[in-house]
């Protein structure tokens, strides 16, 4: 499931809903700016066409400058990927992201949110912290290339 949403006036509104073939390049270049182990067009491809994968995707006049990509089944969310651009960053982005798979989650009567960042990765781990992530372990030197623990961070979905 893809969901294009776009920033008007500083706020987040729908948009289209179907992607282009260009959304999966701007991605692809936005994987290799900022992560170490970014994703490829193929991986980006595959997961915009899985059925149990939903992306939300955020757009500024035709650009892409936010996207939060996970993959789901009866009972969980995991986020795989989330990434503002620069100029986009510190304006609550991110966490609107999240808070919109936490929506997603309720609505389809999920269990729990969780997700995977790198030690070093302090800026996440704050961004996750404050929406209310806890950390349940580390996975030791899981990211091989750099040799850098994982941290593990869930956070349940609450029922009334
Ligand atoms: C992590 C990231 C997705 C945050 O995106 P964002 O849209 O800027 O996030 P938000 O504006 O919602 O920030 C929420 C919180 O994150 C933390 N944060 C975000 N940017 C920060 C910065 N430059 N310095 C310190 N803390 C920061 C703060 O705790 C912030 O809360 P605050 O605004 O109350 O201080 C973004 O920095 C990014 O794309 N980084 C590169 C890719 C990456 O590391 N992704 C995560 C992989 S697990």
């Amino acid at each position: 499931m893809n969901k294009f949403l776009e920033l008007d006036n500083g706020k987040i509104v729908e948009s289209k809903n179907s992607y282009h073939k260009d959304d999966i390049l701007k991605i692809e270049k936005i994987e290799r700016t900022y992560f170490v182990d970014s994703w490829n067009i193929k991986q980006i491809n595959s997961q915009f066409k899985n059925d149990d994968s939903l992306n939300f995707i955020i757009e500024n006049t035709g650009d892409i400058i936010s996207y939060c990509l996970c993959k789901f089944n009866d009972e969980f969310i995991e986020i795989l990927k989330i990434a503002t651009i620069r100029n986009y960053q510190k304006k609550g982005i991110a966490s609107n992201l999240i808070s919109n798979v936490y929506s997603f989650a309720v609505k389809n009567s999920l269990k729990k949110i969780y997700l995977e960042v790198r030690e070093s990765n302090l800026i996440a781990i704050d961004l996750y912290k404050k929406k209310g992530f806890v950390v349940d372990g580390i996975r030791k030197k899981y990211y091989v290339r750099s040799n850098e623990n994982a941290i593990l961070m869930s956070k349940n979905i609450n029922y009334p």
